[in-house]
C-alpha cells in the first residue's frame, strides 16, 4: 500500500532525499502528458506519417507565450531522434528542429539549418546556401522540419513576411516535407493573409487554461510528481482557484509558481502547499512584473 497516496509511485523513493535533493529535483525537466498535449503529439505523428506527396500537410501549434509549444515539439522531437547510419554516407534524420531567425530572411534560416546538422554553411551566395541546404535534407531524408517561435520571422512588414513564408512553401515544395510550426497569435495572423499558405498550415490551439476537469487533473499530477509528505489537495476548490488566479492560465507559469511554492515550504519546514505558502514563497503573477510594481511604487 502506497503510504503517501498523493505521490506518484516513482516519486515516493525522493522522500528519504535531504531538501536541497528534494528542492533540486523539485526544479528539474518534467513532461506531464495532458490531454491537448496529447491530442498536438498526435497530430505531429500524423503529420510524420503522411505519405510523401507533391502537397504536404504542415500545422503551427497555436498559443501565448510560456503555454507550452516548445515543449511539444521537443517531446515530438525526442520520439523521432536521428539514426547514426554509422555504415552509410550521412546520419538519417526524419524529423529535425530548429529555432526560427530572428529576422525574416531567407539565407539566414539557411543557416539555422545548416548549423543545426553542423554543417559547413558556404559563404557565398543565397542561391548557394539553398542549394547545399536541399542537398543536405534531401541526404538525410527529412520529412518533417519543426520550426519553433516562426512568428519571430514574421515580425516585418507584410511583403517580407509573404517572402519568407514563400521560402517555406518552395522548401515543402521541393523536398516534399512538411512543417510543424510553433507561435503566437501574430503567426496565425500572418500565414491568414495568403490563402495558399492558409491552407496548406493547420492550426492547433493551446488556449489558456480554464477551470475544468483537466485543469484539476493537471494539478493532481503536479502534485504527484513534487515530492512533500504532506497532500496540498492543489485540486481542491480553493486551492485550485488561487492556483488559476495567480498563474494566470499558462502551464508555464502554473509550475514556476508550484515549484516555488514547494521550495518555499520545504525550507521552512513544512511538507505541503497552502494558501499561506502560495502569498509568501515570492511568486509574481506576470500581469504584476511591471518594473513599479516589482521595485515597490
Ligand atoms: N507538458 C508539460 N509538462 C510539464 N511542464 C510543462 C509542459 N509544457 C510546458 N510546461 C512548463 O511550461 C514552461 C513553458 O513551456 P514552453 O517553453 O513549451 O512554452 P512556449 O509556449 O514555447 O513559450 P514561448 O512562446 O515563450 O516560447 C516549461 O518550461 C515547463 O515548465
Ligand atoms: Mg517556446
Amino acid at each position: 500500500m502506497n503510504p503517501y497516496p498523493h505521490l506518484h509511485k516513482d516519486c515516493l523513493h525522493k522522500l528519504d532525499w535531504d531538501d536541497q535533493a528534494r528542492i533540486d529535483d523539485i526544479s528539474s525537466h518534467k513532461w506531464i502528458g495532458y490531454p491537448r498535449a496529447i491530442e498536438a503529439l498526435k497530430k505531429c505523428d500524423d503529420i510524420f506519417r503522411h505519405p510523401r506527396v507533391s502537397r504536404m500537410p504542415n500545422l503551427m501549434v497555436i498559443g501565448r507565450t510560456n503555454n507550452g509549444k516548445t515543449e511539444i515539439i521537443k517531446k515530438f522531437c525526442q520520439r523521432h531522434l536521428p539514426d547514426p547510419n554509422y555504415l552509410g554516407e550521412a546520419i538519417i534524420s526524419p524529423v529535425m528542429y530548429i529555432q526560427a531567425p530572428p529576422s525574416p530572411n531567407e539565407a539566414d534560416l539557411y543557416v539555422e539549418i545548416l548549423s543545426s546538422l553542423y554543417e559547413r554553411v558556404p559563404s557565398s551566395s543565397t542561391s548557394a546556401k539553398r542549394a547545399k541546404v536541399i542537398n543536405v535534407l534531401k541526404k538525410i531524408d527529412l520529412k518533417v522540419l519543426c520550426i519553433d517561435e516562426l512568428h519571430n520571422s514574421l515580425a516585418a512588414s507584410s511583403i517580407k513576411q509573404q517572402q519568407f513564408l514563400n521560402t517555406l512553401k518552395y522548401l515543402g515544395n521541393e523536398l516534399s516535407i512538411s512543417f510543424i510550426a510553433s507561435g503566437t497569435e501574430d503567426l496565425l495572423r500572418a500565414t491568414s493573409v495568403d490563402s495558399q499558405i492558409q491552407n496548406r498550415f493547420e492550426p492547433f490551439l493551446l488556449p489558456k487554461w480554464q477551470m475544468t476537469k483537466d485543469f484539476r487533473q493537471l494539478l493532481r499530477t503536479f502534485e504527484s510528481i513534487t515530492p512533500l509528505k504532506e497532500p496540498s489537495q492543489l485540486h481542491s476548490g480553493l486551492m485550485s482557484k488561487k492556483l488559476m488566479a495567480l498563474s494566470e492560465g499558462t502551464i508555464g507559469e502554473l509550475s514556476t509558481l508550484i515549484n516555488k511554492a514547494a521550495s518555499f515550504a520545504i525550507r521552512n519546514g513544512q511538507e505541503k502547499i497552502d494558501t499561506d505558502v502560495l502569498s509568501k514563497c515570492g511568486y509574481i503573477p506576470p500581469s504584476d512584473r511591471t518594473r513599479d510594481s516589482v521595485i515597490g511604487l
